[in-house]
Order: structure tokens, then C-alpha cells, then sequence
């Protein structure tokens, strides 16, 4: 090609020259008998004019529809000051085009191309045009800045000692993760490679390896059910230390956000980072990923209600381990009967027996459950809380851990509803990253009836609590960490057991995994641990996340090329798909709607 310039590149300095660009036509019009195209590539965007009386230039040009691809030979011309365009980088000039090739017209595009419109366009239908989408100027500042995030990431990796390593996605099937998104192997009939959820075994065997500092742009997947923030498949910056401690990990993940937010957005955030124990997150905020641009916070009232009137308070109150707690929403009692019907549908989802309220109206307190309360009651809960006119007050009576997490989700829900109503306003260059540490090593599953790690079972206790394992797991504290902002969980890690003994026994005694599932799936790990693991520890970004919460975006599906929609299907491609009965056969596989079929 003889392209010789981008078209962001011409300016008033250049007039006089014969230039060649090429790209996409971005739009064309037809004024006083001449032709106007603004010409688009990757760089940006340059008008380029055909006159007529040049052959058929002109009735080319004239045809040409949108979105085809030209390249265009002509002269750099200042404009005149009337028709400068102060929104291009270009617009001081323009290109008075003399010859022209059409590579390749454009069918009739599907939907709009203009950004604002584009971005109204049903997902789905942007999706199964995704190269389309993607050409939007918008989509692809998405696509640099994501490659500029990485660059500093990778910059910053470097310069910190860091061996990037690739390892394997086809891996071995583990139990206590997601869900396992399984490969047949056709070579070993009957058996089956899982795709990696995390390099996290890998890793560790490296640092038994003397690696020392390992990282990788990994790709994981995990079969679970999909949200805005969630992909079958998607990128951590994956990295692993030996011989650090957690303030060794508080710097580093610091030193990587606060470069790449300076060389991405030009953005300084103060470090270090604050940090709250998992225990105060779910205290005031209701969550282990509290957004603390905006307060809002739960406030515990259960001595208060040890002798109410109110039989569902009083019997939470004298109820070991059960608390009685509140918000205030500021500003929402005029939410609607459908919004606060919605507010009780989210607290039973999450086990609550119902929502108790109260909303303050023309100075009275409207609510089927004050009528119970004594005036001290009521003189206790308006001082802690606040409680002015046009105020709505939320209340869980119900274990700690639900009552956590029952008002958690009204608290944010509550905020979505009052920055819909514009009296909650988060400003978008506002960045609170949070570390929340000393999460419990060890959480109860109910339906299970057994323990299951918090983060993942190769995680190190803290050390003062090591004895606690056997007599009391559920009050060990993890050594790991969560990177949160703004509300969104961007990473975790931990400090890992590196001691063999201590590994078998958090799996065989604490998880209950059968000793010889713990053989098979885990064996070589014990294996290496008894030659020489050095003390390690590490942690994943979600680099997707990470991308997202620079773009402003709340849907990583935004900053990811060809994303999955939210049932995991690429819509472009059309996939998953089904697969030819001799390739099943290979693999020695029959589907279950086969066998389901009658026999012949
Ligand atoms: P974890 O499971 O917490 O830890 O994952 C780390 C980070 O990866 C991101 N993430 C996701 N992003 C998009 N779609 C998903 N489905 C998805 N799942 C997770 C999140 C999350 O914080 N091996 C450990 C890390 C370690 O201990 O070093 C791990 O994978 O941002
Ligand atoms: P009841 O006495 O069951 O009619 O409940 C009175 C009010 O308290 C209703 O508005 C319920 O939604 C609410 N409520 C009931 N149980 C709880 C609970 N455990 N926590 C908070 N509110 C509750």
C-alpha cells in the first residue's frame, strides 16, 4: 500500500502535499455539486473533498456508501477559517482528492454506526456484528486502553524482577472451585483435561520450582452463571512470590494499580490503600467488597431491642449469634410501592423472613411495626440513625451473617434507586480501592454440612490462629487478601501453606475431602511440597475488571473484543455448536439426547 500518512495526521503545515490514506468512510455528503467523505482509520478521521470535472471521480465518490473501504489520493488544503473544524485533529485541512480506489463496498449495515446511537443498539445484535461494533471509534479507545492497562502492568512486572511464564489451560479436573469446564481426551479414551479456572497449581509448583517471582496475562474459565462483572473465559494478571509476606504483596499490587491508572488516565491514587477487616466490611457495610464512595451504613441496634414489644426484634435480640440491625436511606421514603416491593423480594432472596420499614413522612413515622416501639425505642433509633423527614429506614432481624447480607443488598440497591432519582451523585473519577483482609479461612456450607475454604484451600492460616484448626475452624483467620474498588472486587490472593503436613490436613481434616480423592487430585502437589517449597504467596487481578473500572464501564463485556452473552455464546461465530457424530465417536463420547431417543 502507499498509504503515507493516518488520517489524524495532516495539519495546516502539510498544505501543498500529495498524500495517499485509505480506510472507511465514515459519513459522505453531497453539497453545491461537490462531494464531501470524511475518511476514517484507526488513527482518526480526515475530510477529504471531490470536485467535479475529473473523469468519474466525482459519481464514484458519489456511490460510494458508507463503511466501504477506499484509499484516496489528493492535496493537503487549509481550509478557510469559516470552515474549520475545531473537533478533528484534521480539521484545519482537508484533502482535495484527485484519484481513487474502492477496495471494498459495504453491505447495508445493520444498525447505526454513529456511536451514540450504536451504543442504544440491542447488545445482542452489536454482538453477532461485533467486527462492526468494534470498528466504532468508542469500541476501539476500549480496545487501546486496554493495551495501554496491559503495557503498564507488564512494565511494571518487569521492572519488579517478575518471569513471565506461560502454563497450560489444559489441566486436571480439582474439586472445591467453580465448575470445571472439561475437555475429552481422544488419545486417553475416557478421560478428560479440565480448562484451567486459574494458573493457581501451576504457580505454587513453580515456586517449589525457584522461580521466585512469577507472573502471566492468564486465560481462565469457569463454568458459572454469567453477570455483567463474569465470563466463561476471561484474563487475570496471574502472579506468584517466594519469600514475602503480605505487606511485601500490599506494595506491589499498589505500585502496579498506581502505574497503570497514571498511564492510562493520568490519574494519581493515593497509596497505601486503606484496609478493613472482613468482619467490619459485613459489620458496616454489608458486604466483603464494600463501595465506600457513599455511606449509608448498617448500624447495630440489638441491646436496644432485648425487651421490645416487637416479638420478631426482641427474639433476634435474645437469640445467641442473631442481631437486629438498620439502614437509613436518606431521601428514598418516596420510593413506590413496586420499588419497595422489589427492596422485600431481594431480602427474602437472600433468606430474610421479610423487610421490616419505616418511613418518615410530614414528621410521622409510617410503618406497621412502630406501634410496638417505646418511646425510648424510637428516641434511641432516630438519634443513632439520623432519621429526618423523607427518610426510609431498612431493618434485618436475623443471624449476622444474613443480616449482613440482607442489608448489604438494600444498601446498594437503595443507592442505585437514589442515583436514578439524582440525589445520590458518585462522581466517575473517584477511585476508593480498599484491601479487606482477615477474611475467616473457613466458611460453614449448610447444604453440605462440612467446611469449605473462603478463598481456595491452599490458603495459610494466620499464624497466632493455627491452633484454632482443630479445635475450632470457623474462627481461623485466612492469611488472604481481596483488592476492592469502588464496590468491585478486582483481585485476591493469599499467602499459601507451603507446609505438606499442614496442606493434608486442611484438606482431609477440615475440607472432609476422602483421602484418596485428595491421592488423586492433589497428590503431586503434597509430592513437591516434600522437596523443598519455599514459603510463597500471591495473588489475581481480574485484568478484565481492572479494565472495565478505568473505562467507566460496569459490563467487562464492554473492554473484551468478542465477548460471550450472558447465556455463554459467542454470536458471531454462533457457538457452542454441535459437532459431528464421527468426532463424538472419537472421542467415545454419546449425548445424553441420543441415548434419550427410542430405539429404532
Ligand atoms: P479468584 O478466584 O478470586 O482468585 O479470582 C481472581 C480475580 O479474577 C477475577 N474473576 C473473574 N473475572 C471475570 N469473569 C469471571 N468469571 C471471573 N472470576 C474471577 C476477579 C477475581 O478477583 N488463583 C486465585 C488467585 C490467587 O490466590 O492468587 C484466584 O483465581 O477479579
Ligand atoms: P410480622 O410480625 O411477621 O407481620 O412482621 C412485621 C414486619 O416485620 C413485616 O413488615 C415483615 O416484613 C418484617 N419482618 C418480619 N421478620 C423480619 C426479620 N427477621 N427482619 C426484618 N424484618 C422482618
Amino acid at each position: 500500500m502507499n498509504r503515507t500518512h493516518t488520517c489524524n495526521a495532516l495539519r495546516p503545515a502539510d498544505a501543498g502535499q500529495t498524500v495517499t490514506l485509505v480506510g472507511w468512510v465514515d459519513t459522505k455528503r453531497d453539497l453545491g455539486g461537490v462531494t464531501f467523505v470524511d475518511l476514517r482509520d484507526r488513527a482518526g478521521v480526515t475530510q477529504v473533498v471531490f470536485r467535479p470535472g475529473q473523469g468519474n471521480l466525482q459519481e464514484t465518490a458519489q456511490r460510494l456508501k458508507t463503511e466501504s473501504v477506499i484509499e484516496v489520493i489528493g492535496q493537503v488544503t487549509a481550509r478557510s477559517a469559516d470552515t474549520v473544524n475545531a473537533k478533528l485533529g484534521t480539521g484545519a485541512i482537508e484533502v482535495v482528492a484527485t484519484s481513487i480506489i474502492v477496495h471494498n463496498i459495504c453491505a447495508d449495515l445493520p444498525f447505526p454506526m454513529d456511536d451514540d446511537k450504536a451504543d442504544k443498539v440491542n447488545e445482542d445484535l452489536r454482538l453477532e456484528y461485533r467486527f462492526l461494533d468494534l470498528r466504532r471509534p468508542r469500541n476501539l479507545g476500549l480496545l487501546k486502553l486496554r493495551h495501554a492497562a496491559g503495557r503498564a502492568i507488564r512494565h511494571e512486572l518487569d521492572e519488579q524482577g517478575f518471569l513471565e511464564v506461560e502454563t497450560p489451560t489444559l489441566f486436571k479436573s480439582t474439586p472445591e472451585g467453580a465448575r470445571d469446564f472439561l475437555v475429552p481426551s481422544r488419545t486417553n479414551p475416557g478421560e478428560f483435561y479440565a480448562l484451567t479456572q486459574s494458573p493457581q497449581q501451576y504457580k505454587q509448583m513453580l515456586m517449589v520450582a525457584g522461580v521466585e517471582r512469577y507472573y502471566q496475562m492468564a486465560r481462565c474459565y469457569r463454568d458459572e452463571d454469567l453477570r455483567a462483572d463474569r465470563q466463561p473465559e476471561f484474563t487475570q494478571v496471574d502472579l506468584e512470590m517466594s519469600f514475602i509476606d503480605r505487606e511485601d504483596m500490599y506494595k506491589l499490587i499498589e505500585g502496579i494499580l498506581k502505574r497503570t491508572w497514571k498511564e492510562t488516565l493520568g490519574v494519581d491514587i493515593p497509596t497505601p490503600f486503606p484496609r478493613m477487616s472482613y468482619q467490619e466490611a459485613m459489620d458496616r457495610f454489608g458486604i466483603d467488597k464494600p463501595d465506600t464512595r457513599f455511606a449509608m451504613e448498617i448500624q447495630d441496634f440489638t441491646p436496644l431491642f432485648k425487651n421490645s414489644a416487637f416479638k420478631v426484634f426482641n427474639g433476634a435480640a435474645n437469640t445467641p449469634g442473631s442481631v437486629v440491625r438498620a439502614i437509613n436511606a436518606k431521601g428514598l421514603a418516596d420510593l413506590t410501592q413496586g420499588e419497595l416491593t422489589n427492596l422485600e423480594t431481594i431480602a427474602k432472596s437472600q433468606g430474610a423472613k421479610g423487610l421490616a420499614f419505616i418511613k418518615v413522612e410530614a414528621g410521622e413515622w409510617k410503618s406497621p411495626i412502630t406501634k410496638f416501639f417505646s418511646e425510648e425505642e424510637k428516641a434511641a433509633l432516630k438519634a443513632a440513625l439520623k432519621i429526618e423527614d423523607g427518610d426510609i429506614i431498612f431493618f434485618a432481624a436475623a443471624p449476622w451473617e444474613q443480616a449482613s447480607n440482607v442489608l448489604g443488598r438494600i444498601r446498594l440497591e437503595s443507592a442505585a434507586l437514589l442515583k436514578a432519582k439524582s440525589r445520590l451523585s458518585l462522581p466517575t473519577d473517584q477511585y476508593n480501592f480498599l484491601w479487606v483482609i482477615e477474611f475467616p479461612l473457613m466458611l460453614w456450607d449448610e447444604e453440605e454440612k462440612r467446611y469449605i475454604s473462603a478463598h481456595h484451600p491452599f490458603t495459610a492460616p494466620v499464624k497466632e490462629d493455627e491452633p484454632l484448626l482443630a479445635t475450632d475452624p470457623a474462627k481461623v483467620r485466612g492469611q488472604h487478601y481481596d483488592i476492592v474498588l469502588n464496590g468491585v472486587e478486582l483481585g485476591g490472593g493469599s499467602i499459601r501453606i507451603h507446609n505438606p503436613a499442614v496442606q493434608k490436613r486442611v484438606f482431609e481434616d477440615i475440607l472432609k475431602i476422602p483421602q484418596d480423592l485428595v491421592d488423586s487430585r492433589f497428590g503431586y502437589m503434597l509430592k513437591a511440597f516434600s522437596y523443598g517449597a519455599p514459603p510463597h504467596g500471591g495473588i489475581a487481578l481480574g485484568f478484565d475488571r481492572v479494565v472495565a473500572m478505568l473505562a467507566g464501564r460496569s459490563s467487562i463485556r464492554d473492554i473484551l473484543a468478542f465477548p460471550k452473552n450472558q447465556n455463554g455464546r459467542d454470536l458471531m461465530a454462533d457457538c457452542p455448536s454441535p459437532v459431528t457424530a464421527k468426532q463424538l465417536r472419537d472421542l467415545r463420547i454419546r449425548t445424553v439426547e441420543e441415548e434419550a431417543k427410542p430405539k429404532a
